[in-house]
């Protein structure tokens, strides 16, 4: 496995690479979740990139960015262990240099849901990861369901801009209890993990009222958030029925739906979805 830690070595090593390129883009302190994606990306191409680049532009002026957790060893044996043949970890130095001017924006389909609880992030996302598309040049990259939104928001950029690679979107990897695994678990306490839980059971409330045929998106929304209200430690952010295309709020589930919301427990902020189709 080889390291660059400058664009310019990137760049060579990317040069020197033979057949067809499976990248995925993280900000380290990998899990499974990650993983599956280099599993994948593995299976598809001859020869896989990762990066690890904590993206300084996607976290707002109150959210985590300094407190990040970074684990570089453990990652990079992580990578090794999946067969990576390539791990692209830039210096923000590099990334943003002085003078930096340059942004990509989604429109639109960043209006909502995570968009509108943290503006300014997708342009963070879409900018460094046009980014890393140039630097690596992959013919495939792949992203998680996890990150439903972020997953649309890098498909749209990829056809608006005519970029040459094909996105590929994994499922959701979850610990045993249903909890979608993020590097943010780790902020948890021990009450805080207990109770966030209530995520996964009020998406399969959602899944599970809709297999039943209940089509009325705000009696779900309801259902939902009543479920959650009965964790104390859990504060509701959103939840959200969406169009699951354009993220446009539903009124009746009459078409693929995405059923998704952010909590907070304490200090830490937890993302899921489900699709309902
Ligand atoms: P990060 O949160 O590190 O996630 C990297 C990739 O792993 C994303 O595509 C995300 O959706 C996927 N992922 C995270 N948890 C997952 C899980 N439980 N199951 C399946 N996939 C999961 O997302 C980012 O980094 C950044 O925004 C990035 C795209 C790297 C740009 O900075």
């Amino acid at each position: 496995m080889q390291i660059a830690k400058t664009i310019a070595d990137m760049k060579a090593l990317r040069t020197k690479s033979l057949g067809s390129v499976g990248f995925v883009p993280t900000m380290g302190y990998l899990h499974q979740g990650h993983l599956a994606l280099v599993k994948q990306s593995r299976a598809e191409n001859s020869v896989v990139i990762a990066s690890i680049f904590v993206n300084p532009t996607q976290f707002g002026p109150t959210e985590d960015f300094k407190s990040y957790p970074r684990d570089t060893e453990r990652d990079l044996a992580m990578l090794r262990k999946e067969r990576t043949d390539i791990v692209f970890m830039p210096s923000a130095e590099e990334m943003y240099p002085e003078g930096f001017n340059s942004w990509v924006e989604v429109e639109k389909v960043t209006d909502r849901l995570e968009g509108s609880y943290r503006p300014g992030h997708f342009k963070g996302v879409a900018t460094v990861v046009a980014k890393l598309f140039n630097i690596v040049e992959p013919a495939r990259a792949y992203f998680g369901q996890k990150d439903a939104q972020q997953a649309l928001v890098i498909k749209k950029m990829v056809a608006d801009l005519n970029m040459n690679l094909e996105v590929i979107v994994a499922p959701t990897v979850r610990e045993s209890d249903g909890l979608a695994m993020s590097s943010r678990n780790v902020y948890l306490n021990l009450q805080e993990r207990q109770a966030a839980i209530v995520l996964f059971k009020a998406l399969t409330l959602a899944r599970n009222r809709w297999e039943q045929g209940e089509r009325n998106a705000e009696t779900v929304r309801q259902e939902m958030t009543s479920l959650i209200s009965q964790e104390p430690l859990a504060k509701i952010e959103y939840v959200s029925i969406a169009d699951a295309q354009t993220l446009e709020e539903l009124l009746k589930i009459d078409r693929p739906a995405l059923a998704s919301l952010a909590v907070r427990l304490g200090k830490t902020r937890l993302i899921d979805n489900m699709l309902l189709e």
